[in-house]
């Protein structure tokens, strides 16, 4: 039945109602995997009325919402009618892969308070947006790079014939692309076609832009968690969680650990950074800044404006989880952002192809000292589709690190 209570409410919201009465305070996630599950977990805890949106059905995050809704997203007319069905109070976007022209209007019509900001939505779905912003208007340090829309392209952005271009070693990456998909490691001119043709089969929209990234030989990555909520001055204010170290393997996390040791001053200017992009971005809610350091060197990345798959540590290792600060900082409530002791968290890839498969393994791997597990749920697994995860808490992150990925190691997915 259509809802026709009253629309959003003027920001923040002040106050919570009662789920499925009229006094509802309700909350829309698009998109409801790993991520969103955990959000709405936390909103859940609050008593707010959450409506869990994906592509496809039985996805993590409906299996604990109030309701939900198969929609594609990236579709403008279809996003906007299930938006005016539910009438949210807020719409939290969990994915990059959605209509963000028509979050731009739900925003400017008032229908709904868009989490963090429409805005920062559409300049973060395309990483051209994104990287144009902090490098050219903010001037913050990135990889050099250039854009190209063809082969040839690609190849003059590399290499110009005049000494000058990006260069070797480079990343090719589709700009409307998520955890590493299409992307690839160019040491050399013959490494150029191949990287094309596989940009053009990870890209999630049929276009055909890539980004060329010189290569930055970090000493290690961060994710820096970095929410904007309101303070007790009333105002927005930024904090800083301690910073999550990260492993990836072909664009993709396996492994991160919080807190990673940095210098004063990598800290310092990865605070300022952060600070810097998140507050142009605006709104409230919780950010991932993607760092790249080396020594007391700093680059800026990329930038999530929502929970970072990385964060998935803070379900050990902090007092809230990145998920509920997420949770806290859009619904306008006071954040503590403080580490309960150092953790670390370790990926299971589903490492077979089949629907409905069976986790082997599990006390095992709860066996391992200080360890927890989350499994997603999702419907069906791909070899490297990430079916769940393990967290550990330890006296450092070392011993953090090994626990989590020997719980890991032990959950066994398995045709049921
Ligand atoms: N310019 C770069 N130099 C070195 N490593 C990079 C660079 N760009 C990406 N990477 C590596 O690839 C990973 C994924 O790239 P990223 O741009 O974050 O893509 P995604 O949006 O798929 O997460 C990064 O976390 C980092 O490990
Ligand atoms: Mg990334």
């Amino acid at each position: 039945m259509p809802n026709t209570s009253t629309g959003p409410r003027q920001h923040p919201i002040e106050r919570l109602g009662t789920p499925l009465s009229p006094s509802a305070t309700r909350v829309m996630l698009l998109g409801a995997g790993e991520l969103g599950k955990e959000v709405i977990i936390a909103l859940q805890r609050l008593g707010v009325e959450t409506i869990a949106v994906d592509r496809y059905a039985d996805a993590p995050g409906m299996q604990v919402a109030h309701r939900s809704h198969v929609v594609t997203m990236t579709d403008g007319p279809s996003l906007r009618a299930v938006i005016e069905r539910e009438r949210p109070h807020l719409v939290v976007p969990e994915i990059e892969a959605i209509a963000t022209d028509m979050l731009l209007e739900i925003e400017n019509e008032g229908i709904a308070e868009v989490i963090p900001k429409a805005r920062a939505t559409r300049l973060t779905m395309n990483r051209e947006g994104i990287r144009r912003l902090v490098a050219e208007e903010l001037g913050l340090p990135t990889s050099p790079y250039a854009f190209a829309d063809s082969l040839t392209g690609l190849y003059a952005a590399i290499d110009d014939g005049r000494g000058g271009g990006i260069g070797y070693p480079c990343l090719v990456k589709p700009t409307m692309s998520s955890s590493g998909k299409g992307q690839s490691l160019l040491r050399g001119a013959d490494d150029v076609a191949k990287a094309w043709d596989y940009a053009m089969q990870g890209g999630r929209v049929s276009q055909s832009r890539i980004i060329v990234e010189g290569f930055i030989d970090f000493e290690y990555e961060i994710t820096l968690l970095t929410v904007r909520a309101i303070g007790a001055s009333g105002e927005v204010e930024t904090c800083f969680c301690e910073p999550v170290g990260h492993l990836q393997v072909n664009g993709d996390y396996v492994e991160s650990w919080q807190p990673q040791p940095m210098s004063e001053v990598a800290l310092e200017k990865s605070r300022a950074i952060a600070r810097t992009v998140t507050g142009n971005l605006g709104g409230r809610g919780l950010f991932g800044v993607e760092l790249f350091v080396r020594g007391d060197q700093v680059w800026f990345s990329e930038v999530s404006p929502r929970p970072h798959d990385t964060g998935l540590v803070t379900l050990a290792s902090q007092r809230f989880s990145e998920f509920e600060l997420h949770a806290r900082a859009i619904l306008g409530l006071p954040v503590d952002v403080s580490l309960r002791s150092p953790g670390a968290s370790a990926v299971i890839y589903g490492g077979i192809e089949a629907r409905g498969i069976a986790f082997a393994g599990v006390a095992d791997a709860l066996s391992v000292p200080g360890s927890d597990l989350r499994l997603f749920g999702k419907p069906e697994s791909f070899m490297k589709r990430r079916m769940g995860v393990a967290v550990a808490n330890g006296e450092d992150i070392t011993q953090a690190r090994s626990r989590a990925r020997l719980a890991a190691s032990r959950v066994k997915p398995l045709i049921a």
